[in-house]
């Protein structure tokens, strides 16, 4: 009998990243390949890449480069390279030529949602439950790399927790960019057009986040799908991830209060302290909006305890704009903060409207200071917040 076909995929980037390698092991697996135990000895090897900052495309396109050495110095014949994730945004041309080892490439829009997903964790469980993105954070790649926000039905979502209860899971991670805003997406939105062809505009002529989604009419129906997957007897915990200060509506706080199952941390990215800055990244709320929710999550249950994202050096960050999230981290005492200094991605807005001028020595240094308070200083009493 001819021995099957074997896979392997080397993932880089965030959960939904890995959550979509799951999805591509299904297809394969469907396809009769069998996993090969490592990227040496495999005859497919799919590379799901991550396009947030420019450090994450050189990583990828180093990874390939020693791929190729290794087959080379060896004499054999390397295994077909199939490039996916969110560097495919860049367009084929410009990604063969940019690495040319690359044999084929597969858009991540095609890994569709239903494909069976292959999970190595026997317990606990991603569950992607929307796509893309509809915000307009200035800086952020997604939106091009993923396209257009799109919900998964609540049918869908409830039939994959079905299937993961009757064999045995018991934690869920429910997956997307943009959580809260689950089922509100307006479709249709111009957003790619207006970055792409209308040469001329300013700050002033982008949108707001919150403009991109619908308002709930009671209870929202993310609300709605965190109590349905919380229901079943068998799940005993539940994460969420990314949700965004504009759109945690008050039910969801509540929610996260009396209902247990919910995971006590929580992520929620501020990315700045600055209301000029978050205004420059167009993120939709200010620092006190971001405090209100802080100070509400800890009132519904003291016991919740939060974690950021922030971004250092972002275009024209002022020291007196960076020591106001120096102040906000000591406010806050986040749990742990996922600090990245600026990386201007080309085709974003921020890339368009501002010039990346703060230094990297600077972003460095600023970078350094955030990661020392948020995550190697132990404060010993919570600062009251109000
Ligand atoms: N430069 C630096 N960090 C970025 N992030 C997103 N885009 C960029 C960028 N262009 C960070 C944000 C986001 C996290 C996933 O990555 O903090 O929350
Ligand atoms: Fe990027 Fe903002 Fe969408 Fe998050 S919400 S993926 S930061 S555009």
């Amino acid at each position: 009998m001819k021995a099957k076909k074997t896979y392997y995929i080397h993932t880089f980037g965030c959960q939904s990243n890995k959550s979509d390698s799951e999805r591509i092991a299904g297809d394969y697996a469907a396809r009769g390949y069998s996993e090969a135990k490592s990227w040496q000895e495999c005859d497919d090897l799919i590379v799901n890449t991550c396009a947030i900052r420019q450090r994450a495309e050189h990583r990828a396109r180093g990874f390939l480069h020693g791929v190729v050495v290794h087959f080379h110095k060896l004499g054999k014949q390397r295994p077909k390279i199939i490039l996916t994730g969110c560097m495919v945004h860049h367009g084929y041309d410009k990604l063969y030529k940019m690495m040319p080892m690359v044999d084929e490439i597969l858009p991540i829009n095609e890994v569709g949602f239903n494909q069976a997903a292959i999970r190595k964790d026997k317990k606990h469980a991603w569950i992607p439950i929307s796509t893309g993105c509809n915000s307009f954070c200035t800086y952020c790649i997604v939106p091009y790399s993923r396209g257009r926000e799109q919900s998964r039905p609540f049918e869908e979502i409830m039939q994959e927790v079905e299937r993961l209860v009757a064999e045995g899971y018991s934690e869920i991670t429910l997956l997307g960019m943009n959580v809260n805003s689950w089922g509100l997406e307006k479709v249709g939105i111009g957003f790619r057009k207006m970055m792409m062809e209308h040469q001329e505009f300013t700050r002033e002529d982008l949108p707001s986040n919150q403009s991109q989604y619908l308002t709930p009419e009671g209870i929202p129906p993310f609300v709605k799908l965190l109590r349905a997957v919380t229901a079943f007897d068998e799940i005993v915990k539940v994460r969420f991830m990314s949700s965004n200060p504009w759109d945690f509506h008050e039910e969801l706080i509540a929610e996260v209060g009396k209902n247990k199952k919910i995971d006590r941390y929580v992520h929620l990215p501020v990315q700045s302290g600055s209301d000029a800055v978050l205004y420059r990244m167009n993120r939709g709320y200010t620092r006190q909006q971001y405090l209100d929710i802080v100070t509400k999550l800890r009132t519904a249950d003291p016991e919740i305890v939060i974690g950021t994202d922030i971004i250092v050096g972002f275009p024209g960050e002022t020291d007196e704009e960076f020591a106001d999230t120096v102040d906000l981290a000591k406010q806050v005492d986040w749990k742990v903060g996922f600090v990245a200094m600026y990386s201007p991605r080309p085709g974003t807005a921020s890339w368009k409207l501002y010039a990346d001028d703060i230094p990297h020595k600077v972003k460095k240094k600023r970078w350094e200071i955030l990661d020392q308070i948020i995550n190697k200083d132990n404060l010993q009493e919570r600062p009251i917040v109000v």
